[in-house]
């Protein structure tokens, strides 16, 4: 089975490509990048550019199986145009199952709302693809750890409205679709990976102001103030209206979200993992290290990573150290089941 991944350069992309390569099984993978020149082996490189169609029906041949990671592209209309050609694109070229990467809480909306062109590219996923899956992900807890460093300095973690997340490690939402691409009997379901906690700002707050001894608090502003703050912080009009985005989808209770779907369809059952602590989090220079960064990993409760795995064999292995207080579990990694 010849699986590939579209969009494999970015940070999701390389993680679904790494988790793909990591699970036994005769499947082939094909890493779909402009930047074809940066995949290693066993990973076939290929061309393609969602702006490009042409390109795309090059890249798609012969695929049994495809990912459709849209990009951080923030020209209005842009991402939406992108997952519709790329969808068309992948359906002509005969992909059997493709799975569209989506977001939590995409609806009919106009852009600049967050979930617009994820609610684009979903519908006209389900219109036209043979078989297809959607995997819906939660706001990576990666990106929250960048907004409370950002937030430190001041000392306060700014939003629209109070409101609650179930932040979920990018990592385990590329296990979760590498598991799809790999398992079966996923077609025409829509998941959402999110995290195992909703977490209110307040609650976020006093968890970043324990982990750095610093005070944090949780203030809710208004959209005006937000844009004044981040246009006086020098932001492009694009990125300001994207964060502002964010944080409305925050407040309208986007991402307020806690399904468990990543474990009911394997039968598996949430775990402290904390791969992610270990890599991005840590290296973000936040939480340091020691014990605050047990407490952040215990309490961030991320999910299991090697999800939908239908052979999960666990081969756990804690890992605790004068450098890693913390317990680290390593999955043992399924058979592919085609
Ligand atoms: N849930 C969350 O909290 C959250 C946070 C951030 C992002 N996201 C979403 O997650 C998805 C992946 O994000 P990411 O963090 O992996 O992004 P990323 O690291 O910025 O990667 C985006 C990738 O898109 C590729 N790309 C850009 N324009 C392209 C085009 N015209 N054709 C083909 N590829 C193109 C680029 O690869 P090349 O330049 O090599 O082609 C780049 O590596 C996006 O949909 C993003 O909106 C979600």
């Amino acid at each position: 089975m010849k699986i590939g991944v579209s969009g494999a350069s970015g940070h999701l992309g390389r993680a679904v490509v790494s988790e793909l390569l990591q699970r036994a099984g005769a499947h082939e993978v094909v890493a779909i990048t402009r930047t074809p020149e940066t995949v290693s082996r066993p990973a076939q490189g290929r061309f393609g550019d969602y702006n490009q169609l042409g390109s795309l029906a090059t890249a798609y041949a012969g695929l049994d199986r495809l990912l459709l990671i849209p990009t951080v592209d923030p020209q209005p209309g842009r991402r939406g145009a992108q997952n519709v050609a790329a969808i068309d694109a992948a359906v002509r070229a005969g992909v059997k199952h493709i799975v569209f990467m989506s977001a939590a809480g995409a609806r009919q909306a106009e852009e600049p709302v967050l979930g617009a062109p994820y609610w684009q590219g979903e519908q006209h996923l389900i219109a036209t693809a043979p078989a297809w899956t959607i995997l819906r992900m939660n706001f990576y807890a990666e990106s929250f750890v960048q907004q409370a460093q950002a937030s430190l300095a001041q000392g306060v973690l700014t939003g629209l409205a109070e409101n609650r997340v179930a932040f979920v490690a990018r990592g385990d939402v590329a296990a979760a679709a590498a598991g799809i691409l790999i398992g079966d009997g996923h077609a025409g379901v829509t998941y959402n990976a999110t995290g195992p906690e909703r977490l209110s700002g307040a609650e976020r707050a006093a968890l970043v102001a324990e982990i750095t001894g610093r005070p944090v608090a949780f203030l809710a502003i208004t959209e005006e103030q937000l844009r004044a703050g981040l246009t006086k912080a020098g932001l492009p009009v694009g990125v300001v209206t994207t964060v502002t985005s964010i944080q409305a989808s925050f407040a309208a209770g986007a991402f307020d979200i806690v399904t468990g779907d990543v474990e009911r369809a394997t039968a598996l059952k949430l775990r402290l993992v904390l791969r992610t602590s270990e890599n991005e989090l840590v290296r973000s220079g936040l939480f340091g290290g020691g014990r605050s960064l047990r407490r952040t990993c215990l309490h961030l409760k991320f999910p299991v990573t090697g999800m939908f795995t239908g052979n999960f064999r666990p081969t756990t292995k804690n890992t605790r150290g004068s450098t890693r207080l913390f317990s680290s579990r390593k999955h043992g990694l399924p058979r592919a089941s085609s």
